[in-house]
């Protein structure tokens, strides 16, 4: 198993990954493969952890970071990060490969100075990587009542007491735009959609929309 950097090669390959890592997990169909294809121009991507990882000569798995902000109580905006989407291929989930690329791209994360993420998942998964509620650390989701404990609201702080000091008691994250894209281009996303074989879109349990 080998995690390197996406190169342009890899593109197409590593969004038919997140399509058919996200198919039917979270909604009818999914649209991260096209938040991904979009992302990859917009300012707050991150190139340096935009990571694949490789296994029986393939890509079997794919995460990527962006520039985000928090937004303290006087307005102020303090820049800060988050990630996703992460992906493992479904032939190669829960085995261990999906937090082997997390704690990877964490350490490199790191390296390069972020000292906290905070994103929306699952805690069952991303607690292995030290992630907890972002409440705990003060930080509120936009779309919930402020002292709301928001169970799919997660955050770490990967510098110990980055908040602290960069003027952080409490705030308010919002994901950036660029995770909205599908959304706010509805008919772009279909055209980019209709590239890739079709798949069924069924209605299973756990989805959120
Ligand atoms: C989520 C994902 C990246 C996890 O990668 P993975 O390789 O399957 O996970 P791992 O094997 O490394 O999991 C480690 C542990 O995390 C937990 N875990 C993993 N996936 C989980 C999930 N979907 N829900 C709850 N807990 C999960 C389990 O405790 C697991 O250990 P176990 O299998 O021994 O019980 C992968 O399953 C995936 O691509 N899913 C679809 C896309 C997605 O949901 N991405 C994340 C969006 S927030």
């Amino acid at each position: 198993m080998t995690i390197r950097l996406e190169q342009p090669s890899d593109y197409r390959e590593v969004e038919n990954l997140t399509r058919e890592a996200f198919w039917n997990v979270y909604r009818l169909g999914c649209t991260e493969h096209y938040v991904l294809n979009q992302y990859r121009s917009n300012p707050d991507f991150v190139p340096e952890l935009d990571l694949v990882m490789e296994e029986d000569g393939h890509i079997i798995g794919h995460i990527m970071f962006s520039r985000a902000q928090l937004v303290l109580d006087d307005g102020t905006r303090v820049p800060s990060w988050t990630f996703g989407p992460i992906s493992i291929h479904p032939d190669y989930k829960r085995k261990g490969y999906g937090l082997k690329l997390l704690n990877y791209a964490l350490e490199k994360a790191r390296e390069l100075g972020i000292g906290f993420l905070c994103m929306e998942g699952n805690i069952n998964f991303y607690r292995h990587a030290g992630f907890d509620l972002a409440s705990k650390l003060g930080i509120h989701y936009h779309a919930e009542p402020r002292d709301a404990e928001v169970p799919y609201f997660l955050a770490q702080e990967l510098i110990p007491g980055w908040l602290k000091s960069n003027g952080v008691i409490e705030a308010t994250y919002a994901p950036p735009k660029g995770y909205f894209v599908a959304d706010e281009n509805p008919d772009a996303f279909e055209a980019y959609e209709a590239t890739f074989p079709s798949k069924v879109k069924l209605h299973l349990p756990g989805q959120l929309v």
